[in-house]
C-alpha cells in the first residue's frame, strides 16, 4: 500500500469513490474536481495499491485550523487501519503546515467515524441540525494540539 498526495488525475477514481462510501450524498465529480482548483485551499492523500484508490481523505489547511473534509475507505479494505493511517498523515501535514486545531462535521448517526474520530482526541463540540440534504444533524469535533 503506498499513500501519497492525490492530484488531478485521481479525481474521476475519487468520484467513484464517493459513489460508493457516500451512497446517501456523494460528492459530485464537479464538487471533488472543485478541490483541485487551486481556489481552494485543500490537500488531498489517497492510499492506493496495485492501482487501486483504497481509501482518500483530505483537509483544508487555513493555519492555525485545519478542516477535514473527507475520509473514506473501501467497503472492503475497512477494519485494516487505513482510516488511521490516513487520518494521521492529515494532521501530520497540517502540524508542518501550522495547523494545531482541527475540526470536522460527520453524520450523528455514525458511529465507526465518530470512534475513529475519538480515537484520536477529537472531542464532541456541538451539533448542526438539519445539516444533511437528509436532515439528519451532524456532529462537530475539534481536536486541540
Ligand atoms: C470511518 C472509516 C473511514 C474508518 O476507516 P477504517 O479504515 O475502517 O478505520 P480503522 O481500521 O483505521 O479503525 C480505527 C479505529 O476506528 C474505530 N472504528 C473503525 N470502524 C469502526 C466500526 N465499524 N465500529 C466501531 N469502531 C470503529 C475503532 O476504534 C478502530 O480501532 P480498532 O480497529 O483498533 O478497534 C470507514 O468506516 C469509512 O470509510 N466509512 C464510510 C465513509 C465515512 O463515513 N467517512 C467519515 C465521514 S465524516
Amino acid at each position: 500500500m503506498m499513500l501519497r498526495r492525490a492530484d488531478k488525475n485521481d479525481i474521476d477514481r475519487i468520484a467513484e469513490m464517493e459513489k460508493i462510501c457516500f451512497p446517501e450524498e456523494p460528492w459530485s465529480r464537479d464538487m471533488v474536481a472543485a478541490e483541485f482548483s487551486g481556489l481552494n485551499p485543500s490537500r488531498y492523500y489517497i492510499a492506493e495499491e496495485d492501482g487501486e484508490i483504497l481509501a482518500y481523505a483530505g483537509i483544508w489547511l487555513l493555519p492555525p485550523e485545519g478542516y477535514i473534509t473527507n475520509v473514506a475507505v473501501h467497503p472492503q479494505e475497512r477494519r485494516r487501519g487505513l482510516g488511521s493511517q490516513i487520518l494521521q498523515k492529515l494532521i501530520d501535514e497540517g502540524l508542518a503546515e501550522g495547523v494545531t486545531d482541527v475540526t470536522l462535521e460527520v453524520r450523528v448517526s455514525n458511529a465507526p467515524a465518530i470512534a475513529l474520530y475519538k480515537s484520536f482526541g477529537f472531542e464532541e463540540a456541538g451539533v448542526r441540525p438539519h445539516y444533511y440534504q437528509d436532515k439528519e444533524d451532524a456532529l462537530i469535533m475539534w481536536l486541540h494540539q
